[in-house]
């Protein structure tokens, strides 16, 4: 028995009462942060004491997120353990942070699961935002647009179109064999190695393995996805990194796999490494890197040429071959649509639900509320791809609502209110190689085919959260010649 205060306590009781005020203590603290006089903090709901709000984002977070900036608006804060985190929604208040104010917003939070990409050393999910970062981002850039959708000059074609050509026939092929042998097919494995030897072949031309080691890491890519997404609870809750946890082990060893894959293939290539005969995103790397390591400024040593290609292999793989899977489950639940899609269509998926966090790298205001420096902020692409506002009916997949004049042209003020590739200065590097990439693919395979489901089957298109969103697989996939109907 102790006494405090006069009151005599039970060594339960003390605990109990130390614990509560502890926790009372705790939720003022981080609830009150300086807000300078005159300003107020994004408004948001009440959240539960060390839990925050982990528990309302659930297993959907870019629905959760979207239900509560009905309530609370564009400029909302939730908190993530002890972690506040701002979420944008909005196009208009996206622009604003991401493109007016685009300095104050191009940080990224320094989170656990960023450290575990490339060794810590990604471009993409990094906490730097200074000089070296901006100097590695322009050289990925310029080294993907050289050998991507740049002319070829020993061709009358760019790099993109020769690798996506060849591979966009060769899968029809597959796919057509594939229905003639077993009456259907799951179209992820062939369409992500497809993808994969694109990607691979822009990276390394010829050298590019074709064996299991890299069919094992491209077709395990959902370990990434997962471990990378919005709000996982490894990155705010540092305990779960020390307890039994199947998804974090899943991500950990992809990563490890993935970065030994891609040591192995750029140390093989830098075999074959002629200056005077650059075909390759490596080759142009190495190049760089010689230079670089002789002249004044930001030296680029050889190990960041395995870093830089880890993130433009990395995204350029699973982010593409998930679009195409989606556009052909579109098509084959839609024969209405696919008729028309034969009839030159674009097609639209809203998968990548958020941008990867950012953060902001200054006190700030935004539409009026006041965002202190290095606030973790998360943008809703998924809220905007389905305000009803800008769509009015955003859940019918209607893609002529694109088509203008008659469905004869593209309605471009339209389509670029779609929200897939971010904006500003941290807008993906790669969104136009990858929708010719998109564009090439589906125009072979439906030049060539047409697609549709094995009749009685009703495919499941509820997505998955992660950093993409996929449907669950399908093994009901038929495609014939199209000259055959
Ligand atoms: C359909 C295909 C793709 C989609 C939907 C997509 C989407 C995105 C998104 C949403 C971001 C984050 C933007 C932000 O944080 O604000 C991003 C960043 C990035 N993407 Fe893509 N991407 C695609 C294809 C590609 C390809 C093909 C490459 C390269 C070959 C690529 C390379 C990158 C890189 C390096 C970043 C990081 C940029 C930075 O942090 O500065 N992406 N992408």
């Amino acid at each position: 028995m102790a006494q405090v205060l006069g009151i005599s306590f039970t060594a339960t009781e003390l605990l109990l009462v130390t614990a509560i005020f502890g926790l009372v203590f705790w939720a003022i603290r981080t609830s009150t942060s300086r807000v300078p006089k005159g300003l107020k903090s994004p408004p948001g709901p009440w959240g539960w004491p060390v839990l925050g709000h982990i528990l309302t984002l659930g297993k959907n977070p870019h629905l959760a997120l979207t239900r509560l900036s009905q309530q609370y608006g564009d400029v909302l804060q939730i908190r993530l353990g002890s972690t506040p985190v701002v979420v944008l929604s909005g196009l208009d208040t996206i622009r604003q942070a991401l493109v007016k104010q685009g300095d104050d917003f191009k940080g990224r939070p320094d989170l656990y699961s960023f450290s575990l990409v490339t060794n810590g050393q990604s471009i993409a999910f990094n906490p730097d935002s200074g000089p070296v970062w901006a100097a590695r981002r322009r050289l990925a850039q310029d080294a993907l647009k050289s050998f991507s959708i740049a002319l070829d000059p020993a061709s009358t074609s760019c790099y993109l179109e020769e690798h996506a050509s060849r591979q966009a026939k060769s899968l029809a092929d597959t796919f057509q064999k594939l229905t003639l042998e077993s009456g259907c097919f799951d179209p992820y494995e062939h369409l992500v190695l497809s993808v994969a030897r694109v990607i691979g072949g822009m990276c390394f031309g010829g050298n590019f393995p074709q064996n299991s080691e890299m069919v094992t890491v491209v077709t395990t890519s959902q370990d990434f996805v997962e471990g990378a997404s919005s709000g996982n609870a490894v990155d705010f809750f540092p305990i779960l990194r020390y307890l039994p946890n199947p998804t974090l082990k899943r991500f950990k060893d992809f990563n490890q796999k993935f970065i030994t894959f891609l040591q192995k293939t750029v140390q093989e290539h830098y075999q074959d490494f002629d200056k005077n005969n650059v075909q390759d995103i490596t080759s142009a790397l190495f190049m760089h890197a010689e230079k670089e390591s002789t002249a004044k400024g930001v030296p680029i040593p050889r190990e960041k040429v395995i870093n830089i290609i880890n993130d433009i292999f990395g995204a350029g793989f699973d982010t593409i071959t998930t679009a195409i899977s989606w556009a052909l489950m579109y098509l084959v639940t839609r024969p209405d649509v696919q008729r028309k899609i034969h009839k030159e269509l674009g097609i639209h998926s809203s998968f990548a639900p958020f941008t990867i966090p950012h953060s902001t790298t200054k006190d700030t205001i935004l539409n009026g509320f006041y965002i202190p420096k290095e606030r973790c902020v998360f943008i809703n692409q998924w809220q905007v791809n389905h305000d009803p506002e800008t769509w009015g009916d955003p859940f019918e997949f209607r893609p002529e609502r694109f088509l203008t004049d008659g469905e004869t042209t593209l309605n471009k003020p339209l389509s670029e209110k779609v929200l897939l590739f971010g904006l500003g200065k941290r807008r993906c590097i790669g969104e136009i190689p990858a929708k010719w990439e998109m564009f090439l693919f589906l125009s072979t395979l439906l030049h060539q085919l047409e697609f549709s489901l094995t009749p009685g089957v009703e495919p499941d298109l509820t997505p998955t959260y992660g950093l993409t969103m996929k449907y669950a697989r399908c093994p009901h996939f038929r495609a014939h010649p199209r000259s055959a109907k």
